[in-house]
């Protein structure tokens, strides 16, 4: 649930704001929206929010404007991008002002929720983010962090690829990582963490032996793919996010995987399973047993 946290959704389509209010507020998200960024400015200017959701393209102050505006005068605000077809050169701008996540035009309702939760843990948790990775990991593991570490640092294009092999070292990438690799790279941890969360082949969490991928893009939404992930949810006593007790499986949802025509669709490790409903589950779960 929400709390006392201030969210401002900034986008010039009237359609898009009344969507997130409808959707945040419903949820007890503390909302207001805005239809320009010179306007999300002066209410910033006012009052700060933790959390700010914006279009990219918009008149006057765009997207990208706005954000190396909060960066520099609010730089505790998380900011989410809320964007149609952007081009590689946006959105690299984008990540590297450090956005926390993205949320794709058309969205569901499911996908909003499903990236606000994320980026209010983000917020919640980004202040005292936790123990020294020393604390969690074997010295083994550490050191083989920093290898990676030094043979990449001062290339250009480095994150990512640091990010993958620390990613296979540990099997995913809790922000203790995350905050050792931005300060190896001399990068803002900000900025490692919109990797993470853009790419879908990162993962913040540790993984089951069996990874299930439920879509919950605008295809899969309209034909109930929400019955699909109660069901799984309900059988493996897991939520998203989570692993079963004897880890053989972890739970995730995505945005879009690419097999629209095939909707609703599951993916479990490489394996897709199109026209799904909640009968199905039991006997493919079975089939990992
Ligand atoms: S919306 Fe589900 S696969 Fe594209």
């Amino acid at each position: 649930m929400a709390d006392d946290l201030k969210i401002l959704v900034v986008d010039d389509e009237p359609i898009v704001i009344r969507s997130c209010m409808a959707v945040l507020k419903a949820e007890g998200y503390n909302i207001e929206g805005t239809l320009s960024g010179k306007d999300a400015i002066l209410k910033m200017e006012q009052n700060p929010y933790d959390l700010v959701f914006t279009d990219l393209k918009m008149p006057e102050v765009d997207g990208i404007t706005l954000i190396r505006w909060i960066k520099q005068k609010r730089p505790d605000t998380g900011i989410v991008i809320i964007t149609g077809y952007p081009s590689q050169d946006t959105i690299k701008d984008a990540l590297e002002l450090g956005i926390i996540d993205y949320v794709p035009k058309p969205f569901t309702p499911a996908v909003l929720l499903d990236v606000t939760q994320r980026a209010v843990e983000w917020v919640r948790g980004k202040a005292p983010v936790g123990k020294e990775v020393k604390e969690e990991f074997p010295p083994s593991m550490i050191q083989e962090i920093d290898r990676v570490i030094k043979q990449y640092k001062g290339k250009p294009g480095s994150s990512i690829p640091v990010l993958q092999r620390c990613q296979v070292i540990v099997g995913y990438l809790p922000p203790v990582v995350q905050k050792r690799i931005a300060k190896g790279l001399n990068l803002s941890p900000a900025e490692i963490h919109s990797i993470v969360t853009f790419y879908s082949f990162f993962t913040m969490k540790p993984r089951g032996d069996h990874n299930i991928r439920i879509c919950l893009g605008t295809a899969c939404y309209v034909k109930r793919v929400e019955e699909v992930l109660n069901k799984i949810k309900e059988a493996l006593k897991i939520g998203v996010g989570e692993v079963t007790e004897n880890k053989k499986f972890s739970l995730e949802t995505v945005r879009c995987l690419g097999a629209c025509g095939l909707a609703p669709v599951m993916v479990i490790d490489d394996e897709t399973y199109g026209a799904m409903n909640p009968k199905k589950v039991p006997e493919i779960l079975e089939q990992f047993a």
